[in-house]
């Protein structure tokens, strides 16, 4: 590790005029407006080409001290999409029997979840995000890694985007507990699985929840100081 400062220009900003920036906001907003949590998928292919470039754009995420600490591990196998379905199901069973508490459960309803997870085994792919909670060097001893769930949470947030704009659906699931992605997935215990991402096309007849469809207002979710 050179822990030198040896600074290089920075790229340059889009000279953009003020109307072109205008619409390149709205643009994006519009495009991301249209993003809904997927459930129903269709087994239709999705190239591994595709996956790869929208996980390079998540890998441009900042970080804390740069350090990178994600993983995503991509599965089109078959047999180990039936694994970590069957291993979310048992989770999900429980939880969805009581394990969550009323109040969980209730603030659920509108959505119309259940421990049923049949898209674990249609969409072509399924990204497990991992979080290296901290690095381990080649003799191996423990070097810190800094502000872990902001930095992993940024990347996902743009490979989300990402795979939206390349025109996938998605599912972020959270199946609780998930630690069994490390044993299926083969990854170290200083990983912590934070979220499975369901990708694909969503099934001709796929339905969305409504509730999901409302989103807090501006004025709700932003103050502005000036
Ligand atoms: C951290 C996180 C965990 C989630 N876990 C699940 C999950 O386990 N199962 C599920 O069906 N949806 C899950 N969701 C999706 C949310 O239910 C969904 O984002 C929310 O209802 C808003 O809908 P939208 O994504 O269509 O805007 C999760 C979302 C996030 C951000």
């Amino acid at each position: 590790m050179d822990y030198r400062y040896d600074p290089v220009p920075a790229p340059k900003s889009e000279e953009l005029s003020e109307a072109e920036r205008h619409a390149r906001a709205e643009a994006y907003f519009v495009a991301m407006q249209s993003r809904r949590s997927i459930r129903d998928f269709s087994d239709r292919p999705v190239s591994r080409k595709v996956i790869e470039t929208c996980i390079r754009a998540a890998g441009t995420a900042p970080s804390g001290a740069n350090h990178q600490p994600w993983h995503f591990a991509c599965v089109a196998n078959p047999s180990i999409k039936r694994e970590i379905r069957l291993a979310a199901e048992e989770e999900e069973r429980a939880f969805y029997a009581g394990k969550a508490g009323d109040e969980w459960l209730q603030d659920l309803s509108p959505l119309g979840t259940d421990a049923q997870k049949p898209f674990l085994e249609i969409a072509p792919w399924l990204i497990a995000v991992f979080a290296e909670r901290y690095r381990l060097d080649d003799d191996g001893s423990r070097q810190k890694n800094y502000y872990v769930p902001e930095s992993v949470g940024i990347a996902t947030g743009m490979l989300l985007s990402a795979l939206h704009q390349a025109g996938l659906a998605t599912l972020t699931h959270t199946p609780n507990p998930m630690k069994f992605l490390n044993r299926i997935l083969s990854r170290p215990g200083n990983e912590r699985p934070t979220m499975l991402i369901v990708v694909g096309h969503a099934d001709d007849q796929a339905m969305i929840p409504r509730a999901a469809t409302i989103k807090k207002p501006l004025d709700h979710i932003s103050s502005f100081i000036e």
